[in-house]
């Protein structure tokens, strides 16, 4: 609670209708005056990273993606202010890096390393390996050869080329799923060699780059409890056999109905007391369950309590020295993935309206942060 004057200081100038005098902390007194005057105004609002001891990150397009960075410069500023961490959507994942056997395609992601290392942003990798049909290639499906010398050899490559780029990396992306028998997505890595393609990659990740913080990534372990807990004994297996996985990324692709906060804390906290790192990987909260039109202002505030109290929840559960940071996937609500699932369906998951004004989620985020 260090900044529980600060928060009494807020509460008192918005209740007051007051400006941002009477405080000499420029992060306070800013914020409590874009409540009570114009909440759109960009340098009003404090910058999100300056709010926090750990990394605040973006997903951001590149290359010649739709809404990459180095075409939609209009979102720069906003991507500049806030947030200290970058991940590609899709451009570091198995087909774009690894297009052919023998060829790999580094020129666009080392853009976006240069970028981010010119903004004094770290870059996280996501992903070494996915099962998104989509995003392994065609040659890698077709493969008929020694499937784990052939993907130890994709980690080792990959991981590294960036090495001294990336600073950590979603070495596997979701291996595991509660509907199965064994507990294991079925993927195609999975059907060519058993569990076994996890920790091997997790092991040649290690080697190819010793300093590259080494996450397990995956979605709704917050949401099942037979889905955390079949990761959790993954991961009790992986340090029994001296496995190097050093945290867990929890995607957070949620809503504002469901888990309740309590099993969201308490999911974080079964990986924290384990003595691993956690991260919020890819935070977005959607809204729309019963298929609105509009996004209407009582919702709105849900959503912001519901970002506030996930935040919280992470900031109790999780200990400061292991605090991988909070990621969101996505600056505005119309770039959101799930925007792109299905074209008769609209959501509103984000922190920044299209314009890029703060929506009410992100003063949601300000105060989790300045309640800690
Ligand atoms: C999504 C991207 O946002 C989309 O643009 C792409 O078409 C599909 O992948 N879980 C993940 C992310 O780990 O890689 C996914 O990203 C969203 C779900």
């Amino acid at each position: 609670m260090k900044n529980l004057v600060l928060l009494a200081l807020i509460s008192c100038l918005v209740a007051c209708g007051g400006g941002g005098g009477g405080s000499n902390h420029q992060t306070s007194s800013t914020y409590a005056s874009s409540i009570s005057s114009d909440s759109s105004s960009f340098s009003s609002v404090p910058a999100l990273k300056d709010l926090a001891d750990f990394p605040i990150g973006m997903e951001v397009s590149a290359a010649d993606q739709p809404r990459s960075i180095f075409i939609e410069k209009s979102q720069l500023p906003t991507i500049n202010k806030h947030f200290n961490s970058l991940v590609a959507g899709v451009i570091m994942k198995m087909s774009f890096l690894h297009p052919e056997e023998f060829n790999y395609h580094y020129t666009d992601a080392d853009d976006l390393a240069d970028y981010a290392a010119e903004n004094g942003m770290i870059l996280h990798g996501h992903t070494l390996i996915w099962h998104w049909d989509s995003q392994i290639p065609d040659w890698m499906k077709n493969y008929t050869g020694d499937w784990q010398a052939m993907l130890d050899d994709h980690v080792t490559q990959i991981t590294a080329h960036f090495a001294g780029k990336v600073v950590s990396w979603d070495v596997v992306n979701e291996a595991i799923d509660p509907e199965t028998e064994s507990g294991f997505r079925e993927s195609i890595f999975y059907q060519k060699l058993g569990s076994k393609y996890i920790e091997n990659a997790f092991i040649a990740a290690r080697e190819a780059d010793p300093a590259a913080v080494l996450y397990y990534n995956d979605f709704a372990m917050e949401a099942s409890q037979r889905k955390l807990e079949l990761m959790l004994a993954m991961l009790d297996d992986f340090k029994e056999r001296g496995i190097p996985v050093d945290g867990v990324g929890f995607q957070m692709h949620t809503n504002i109905f469901d888990p309740s906060i309590e099993q969201i804390q308490a999911s974080f906290k079964a990986v924290a007391d384990r003595g691993y790192i956690v991260r919020i990987s890819e935070m977005d909260v959607t809204v729309n369950r019963f298929n609105e039109q509009f996004f209407y202002n009582h919702i709105k505030e849900l959503q912001k309590q519901r970002y506030k109290n996930i935040i919280k929840a992470y900031l109790a559960a999780v200990p400061a020295a292991q605090r991988g940071g909070i990621t969101f996937w996505g600056l505005v609500d119309g770039e959101s993935w799930v925007n792109e699932l299905d074209p008769d369906y609209r959501d509103w998951p984000l922190l920044f309206n299209d314009d890029y004004s703060p929506k009410p989620a992100f003063f949601g985020v300000v105060e989790a942060l300045l309640d800690e």
